[in-house]
């Protein structure tokens, strides 16, 4: 659906995408985490064709996002619809009025009935009816993003970009505003793409993810495999540290990342190899529906080989401390 292939876009002597390339499925929830100035923005301006871009390509549905035809970008921005951070509501418009901002752009009637179902199903389906003919200054920061997310979704896009769609809002808003969106994915089959610097955002509802650094993506997988067992730019991003481990014995750490996190490993390597150890550190969180994480053990040196033993064999990922 979205393609990327080795595109590099810079400000003057900036660079800013250093070439990058990944590919977004249809009916995808997909990730692009990373820290502040990674050039998430810009590149989802890229693909919506906000901002133009050097050398190699994006295609939406195998076709070109490019400036040098803006009719057919034009065409193209109707079918992605585009949420920012700021929420960029009209002060003077009430809610119903600035869901169908969109449509009076294209020209398209808004008073007719079929229009009028339209726009009070979406914001019915982003929970505000009740709301309908409020001001934005008289709505939560959570109500105006769902505002946002309804009039990105009144053109019908097969697409939805969004920037940072919840970084303005408490955690449990977050949860809700991150449930909306997974339930539009799920019932009318929209491809996702959220630009974030939140890994809440990624965990609970993202498939896939990009971790971008410096204009580069330095990882992409399933949240769960780039944070479980993140690599040493992720590590950093998340400021994560397994806290104080034993100066005596050997510390192991177990990664959890599939099926076999169902599995008792724990207690049964301490039956079946009839050892004792201590658990010194551990992180269980959830992802999406499943939970993932990782445990530190402390165990006695001369048990060092047969618990690695094992734990290949149970096919658990560990790594010595
Ligand atoms: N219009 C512009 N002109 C010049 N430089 C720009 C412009 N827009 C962005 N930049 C620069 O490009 C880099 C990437 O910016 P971008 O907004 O894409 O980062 P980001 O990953 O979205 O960061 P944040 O998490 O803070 O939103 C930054 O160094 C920024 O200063
Ligand atoms: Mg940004």
């Amino acid at each position: 659906m979205i393609e990327l292939k080795n595109v590099k876009k810079n400000f003057g002597d900036l660079e800013v995408l250093k070439g990058i390339s990944m590919t977004i499925q249809d009916h995808e929830i997909y990730g692009i985490i990373g820290q502040s100035g990674a050039g998430k923005s810009t590149l989802l301006r890229c693909v919506n064709g906000l901002e133009d871009y050097q050398s190699g390509e994006i295609t939406v549905d195998g076709e070109p996002v490019s400036m040098k035809d803006p009719q057919k970008l034009r065409r193209q921005q109707k079918n992605m619809g585009m949420i920012f951070q700021n929420f960029n509501l009209l002060n003077r418009l009430d809610v119903y009025d600035n869901v169908a901002l969109p449509m009076k752009f294209w020209g398209i009637p808004t008073k007719t009935p079929e229009a009028k179902k339209k726009i009070e199903d979406l914001i019915e389906l982003v929970g505000l009816s009740d709301k309908i003919h409020a001001r934005p200054r008289e709505l939560s920061g959570g109500q105006k993003q769902r505002v946002a997310i309804a009039r990105a979704l009144v053109l019908d896009p097969e697409i939805l970009l969004c920037d940072e769609a919840t970084s303005a809002l408490d955690p449990a808003i977050t949860r809700e505003i991150l449930a909306l969106l997974q339930e539009i994915n799920e019932k009318m089959g929209i491809t996702i793409l959220v630009v974030t610097h939140q890994m809440e955002v990624v965990k609970q509802i993202c498939q896939r993810v990009s971790f971008l650094k410096d204009g580069t993506v330095l990882a992409e997988g399933r949240p769960e495999e780039l944070f479980v067992k993140p690599i040493k730019e992720v590590k950093q991003f998340l400021q994560e540290e397994s806290g104080h481990l034993p100066d005596t014995g050997i510390n192991i750490q177990l990664f959890f990342t599939d099926e076999s996190s169902d599995d008792p490993v724990i207690t049964m390597m301490a039956r079946s190899l009839d050892i004792n150890f201590s658990i010194c550190w551990g992180k269980l969180e959830d992802f999406r529906s499943s939970v993932f994480g990782s445990l530190v053990i402390n165990v006695q040196e001369e048990d060092k080989e047969k618990v690695c033993a094992y734990l290949d064999e149970k096919k658990v990922l560990w790594e010595v401390l």
